[in-house]
Formats: C-alpha cells, structure tokens, sequence
C-alpha cells in the first residue's frame, strides 16, 4: 500500500471506514446522544484563527518539546483507546511501535488487549490509564502490577464514573462485553478483508481478545464480563482515593478528563504531576464544551509551568498549533492514529503522526515561529463575524 498517498488524517479517516464494519467504525468513530460534546470539539477549533507574522527568520525550526525533562520530538502523543483489537490484529502493540518510532508517549489503555508486560517490552516509556474503581485494596493490587511492569507514569481517567450513553452503539448492536449478533456477523461477511485480516487472525493467533489491562490478572475475554465487572465502583472514585493515590505511586500521576478550573486546581493540589483536558473525546457527557475552549481557563487556574495537556478532536497540525498557543504542554490524538492502524498498523498510524509533523512544522513557520515556545496567545484571535 502507497501509504504517501495519504495527505491527511481525513484521507485514512475514508479509507479506515470503508475497511472496518460499520458497528466497528461507529464504535471509533462515535460519541454520545446527540453528538454535542463531539461536534463542538471540531468547531473549537474554528472559533479562533490566527494572526500570522511576516518577515521573521524561520530557517531553522524545532518543534521539540519537553515534559517532565524528557525531550520529545513534537508536542504530541497516542491518547488510551480501549477495544483498539476489534481496529487491528494486536492494535496496542502496533501503536506502541508508531509512538516509539516517533518518539511520542502512548498511553495504555486500562481496556486494551495486549498485555502490558508485552507492550513494556517493545518500549519502557509507556504510560498506562487506569479505570479505577473506588476500592483501595483492588487499586493497590493494580498499582502493584504496574510497579513490577516497570511503568513510570499513571494516568487516571476521571470522566468515566458511569457508562455513557452511546446510542450508535446500540443501533449497530454493538456492546461491552462484545456480543456476537447476525447483524455482526452480517457486517463481518461484508467486510471481508477485516474478517480475515483482523478477526480471523486474532481469533487463530490468540483466541477471542481479552480486558488483559484492566485490573491486576489479565481478565476474561472480550465477551465476557469480567470478575469484579467492567465498570463496578467507579462512581466510588474521589478525591479522597486521588490523595490516597498519590501517597502511593511514586511516579508520575496524571488526571484525565479534566474539564472544570476548579478540578485543574485541586489535580495540581494534591501532587499531580500534570492533568490532560478532555472530555473523552465526545464519548462520556454529551453537551461538554470543547477542551480547547476551556483550556484557558484552567491554565489559569493552575501555576505557571503546571503541565496541562489537552485532547479532543485534533486532526490537523494548526489544531495542534491552537492548543500550544494556549498554553498546552502536549495534544494527544485518539481517532487519528487508530484510523491509520486500521488501514496499515503501525505504518498507518505512524504515517498520520508524520503528518501531523510535517503540519506542525510548516504551519508554525508561516505563522512566523522558529520554535514552539513562539507560538503564543498572541497570534490567536477569536473569529468574529465581520459587519456588512
Ligand atoms: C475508540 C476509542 C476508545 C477509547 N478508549 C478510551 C479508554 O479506554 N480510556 C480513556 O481514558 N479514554 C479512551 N478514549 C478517549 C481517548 O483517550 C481520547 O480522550 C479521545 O479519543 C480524544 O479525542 P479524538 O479521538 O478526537 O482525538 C477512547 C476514544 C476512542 C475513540
């Protein structure tokens, strides 16, 4: 496959869709309800355009950037995508080797298939999201795993305390645990390429996928529910058991989902090393505002130098841009790369960061920067409507 032919994150985004069972590509691609909190994550960032400067000296160009001393070739990384088996054969693995290649942090979904004992072998530097039910004695045993796994930093999700309601799901009869259904397997049948490449070949390789990464075992099949439940005690998750987290983990912790100044605040507070704006990508609340609207306000609220990263709908590099000029440390991306998975693994995947790169790269010259430390509210204007 010509993966040169690819020029965008939207070109992998067609061909993924033709490539994936309409109940697959609708898992991915999907929000919830209405869609609100997943439309205005794009239009975010059509609400503000840039104010380019001409003339500046820009021959010599960095987009690096660093987080906790670690040097990163651009300011992204590969957001925690669960069920990415259903995307691509062993899909974590293949991510893990676009972001190594890359180097960029990928973060390890608590609903992944692969096990994280395999995915720290092909990289030391993952990260790993947790799930976290509120039952200290089940957190302990979890963290415990991933001290012996080697992971250094750990990212706690905290938009997640009940199932969304993602209706498109359950139209395409799509569900956790996954169930088989004739209308699956009819989409199967119509997919043939998937059913062979990605179902077949999973199915012989290593039996149904498993939630290998959700708690301290490698738990059941996909299909099934596991022991303790996908979702038991996560709406007992708070603040208490954060301070209590943070006594003991020694490495770096991250809340995830923060959408709330105040929240901003308290992470900071209580000794987080940094938390990511989102609001699950459209796929927990319906009607968020978007994370780049409110990111201004939460890096006001927390020190300066507190690193704030951000998700939610980052398809170009000027989105990308938008997000550094105000104030983010890192964008992670969830749908871009797991497009590109599903058309050419790690291939495709890292194809779409390069993309994203070389978008980046470009587009912070003509604004006018050499480096991302230019790239500044300064150039940012909020798009009005011009008088007639
Ligand atoms: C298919 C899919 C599965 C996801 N699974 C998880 C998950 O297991 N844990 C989590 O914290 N976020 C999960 N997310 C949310 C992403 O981490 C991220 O917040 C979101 O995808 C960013 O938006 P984007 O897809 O528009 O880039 C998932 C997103 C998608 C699209």
């Amino acid at each position: 496959m010509k993966l040169e032919r690819f020029l965008s994150v939207s070109d992998f985004e067609r061909a993924a869709a033709k490539r994936l069972p309409r109940c697959v590509y609708g898992y991915v691609r999907g929000g919830t309800e209405d869609e609100q909190s997943l439309r205005a994550n794009y239009q975010a960032f059509d609400s503000v355009g840039f104010m380019p400067r001409g003339l500046n000296v820009v021959d010599k160009r960095d987009t690096s950037t660093e987080l906790w001393g670690r040097r990163y070739r651009m300011p992204l990384g590969i957001a925690p995508t669960g069920l990415a088996a259903l995307v691509r054969h062993e899909c974590d693995l293949e991510l893990v080797r676009a972001a190594k290649e890359a180097d960029v942090p990928f973060i390890i979904s608590g609903s992944s298939s692969v096990p994280l004992e395999r995915l720290q072998e092909e990289s030391r530097e993952n990260w790993y999201q947790a799930y976290f039910p509120g039952d200290r004695v089940r957190m302990s045993r979890i963290l415990e795993r991933l001290e012996a796994a080697g992971i250094g930093v750990l990212v706690v999700t905290i938009d997640t305390c009940v199932a969304a309601n993602r209706e498109n799901n359950a139209r395409l009869d799509f569900t956790i645990p996954f169930r088989m259904t004739p209308r699956l397997l009819l989409d199967g049948v119509l997919h043939p390429r998937w059913s062979a490449g990605v179902f077949l070949k999973t199915l012989r390789a290593n039996g149904v996928p498993r939630f290998a990464n959700l708690y301290e075992e490698i738990g059941p099949p996909i299909t099934q529910e596991p022991a303790h439940g996908f979702r038991t005690g996560r709406d007992r998750l708070c603040w208490d058991d954060i301070a209590w987290l943070r006594e003991q983990w020694k490495g770096r912790l991250v809340l995830k989902g923060v959408m709330h100044p105040e929240d901003g605040q308290k992470a900071e507070q209580m000794g987080a090393d940094g938390i990511i704006v989102s609001n699950h990508g459209g796929r927990q609340l319906d009607g968020t505002i978007a994370p780049l609207a409110i990111l201004p306000s939460i890096i006001n609220a927390v020190s300066t130098g507190f690193p704030v990263m951000i998700d939610g709908g980052f398809r170009r590099g000027t989105d990308v841009l938008k997000a550094i000029a105000l104030g983010a440390s890192l964008v992670f991306v969830g749908r871009a790369t797991l497009y590109g998975a599903a058309v050419a693994g790690a291939s495709g995947a890292g194809r779409v960061l390069s993309i994203l790169a070389t978008e980046v790269d470009r587009n912070m010259a003509l604004l006018g920067c050499a480096e991302l430390s230019d790239v500044t509210s300064e150039l940012l204007a909020r798009k009005t409507v011009a008088p007639l």
